[in-house]
């Protein structure tokens, strides 16, 4: 039977929580597949980096032509993160046959049309379920389950980092370098945390879920977005004294034809259903105008949470290699 064969361009945060993942469900995982699912290669910066996870260093290289040009890799798993040179990557990849899947929310949302024009040129697929939300399933419903709907609202918290010391600053008085060291050391943040504290990462996930849900690609840049790098510790206690929480959200809404979008820090009242979303959970309301109100909830950051919508963008191309 054929074993589909994975090369990891990347073992940071997403590269080892995918890795982990394909080893201990390795059963299951076969199973759903209908074949073995297994890494061949990992591009490392440093072949002889210590790892919590244990990976056979014969499948280590720091050439990434071992895997984009390898001839037994059937999919590539993008986990480098940044613009470039990630998406020269995957587009060389999927030229060379492979089938692409990807986390990388800054890359999708520059080279959005880019990346699935190459896809279909090519005759392979591309997926990047885990660029939004983390664990959560949106990008998946909003393609297909809900494809029946005409959509006229997203809101949501869209990213772990800035909501894990959001709430650190609120429920324990932190201040905001500890919450941030903090959420660093847990695999939320970005390499550049400025990408999360600034809200660029909300408006990269904003791209792609305003490209899937309402048909238009915005560029991530015109957004108009505001991070929480400027949230004090007396911002945080007045929005409390008047029952509020603030959160960082992404907005989009059609009205009368016309889609406004945005990403700014928001005082919501405590009983509003986001301001209860604490820690590095996402929540994503969306409305449709047949299904109506719909909220998915998550953890939307971390290696485990993060790979596991990697690792089901796998199955499902798996599912799908009958060579
Ligand atoms: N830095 C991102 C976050 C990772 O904190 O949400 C997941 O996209």
């Amino acid at each position: 039977m054929k074993t589909v064969k994975v090369g990891l361009l990347g073992i940071g945060n997403v590269g080892s929580g995918t890795f982990q993942i394909l080893s201990m469900n390795r059963n299951s995982i076969a199973e759903a597949a209908g074949k073995p699912v297994c890494v061949a290669g990992v591009l490392a910066r440093n072949k002889n980096k210590k790892r919590d996870i244990d990976i056979d260093p014969d499948i280590i290289s720091d050439d990434p032509d071992c895997i984009l040009k390898s001839d037994e890799i059937d999919i590539v798993v993008e986990a480098l993160g940044g613009i470039e040179p990630a998406t020269t990557f995957m587009i060389n990849a999927m030229k060379n046959g492979k089938h692409v899947v990807t986390a990388n929310k800054a890359a999708v949302a520059a080279n959005y049309d880019k990346l699935l024009k190459t896809a279909s040129e090519n005759g392979v697929q591309f997926k990047f379920e885990a660029s939004v939300g983390g664990g959560i399933p949106i990008l998946n419903a909003v393609s297909t389950v809900l494809r029946g709907n005409e959509f006229t609202e997203i809101m949501g918290i869209v990213n772990g980092t800035t909501n894990y010391i959001l709430t650190k600053m609120t429920e324990e008085g932190l201040p905001y370098e500890t919450a941030l060291k903090s959420a660093q050391e847990k695999g939320f943040a970005e390499a550049d945390p400025t990408a999360d504290v600034e809200g660029i990462d909300v408006a990269n996930k904003l791209t792609i879920l305003m490209a899937l849900a309402f048909g238009v690609y915005v560029k991530p840049e015109e957004i108009p977005t505001l991070g929480i790098s400027r949230i004090t510790e007396k911002d945080i206690a007045e929005a409390r004294a008047n029952g509020e929480k603030i959160k960082l959200i992404a907005h989009a809404k059609k009205e009368n034809g016309k889609l406004q979008y945005s990403v700014k820090p928001m005082r919501l009242a405590e009983n509003h259903p986001l301001a209860g979303v604490s820690n590095e959970f996402n929540a994503i309301f969306i409305t449709g105008n047949a299904v109506g109100e719909l909220m998915f909830y998550g953890r939307g950051a971390g290696p485990l949470p993060t790979g596991s919508a990697v690792v089901g963008d796998i199955i499902e191309i798996s599912k799908t290699i009958t060579y």
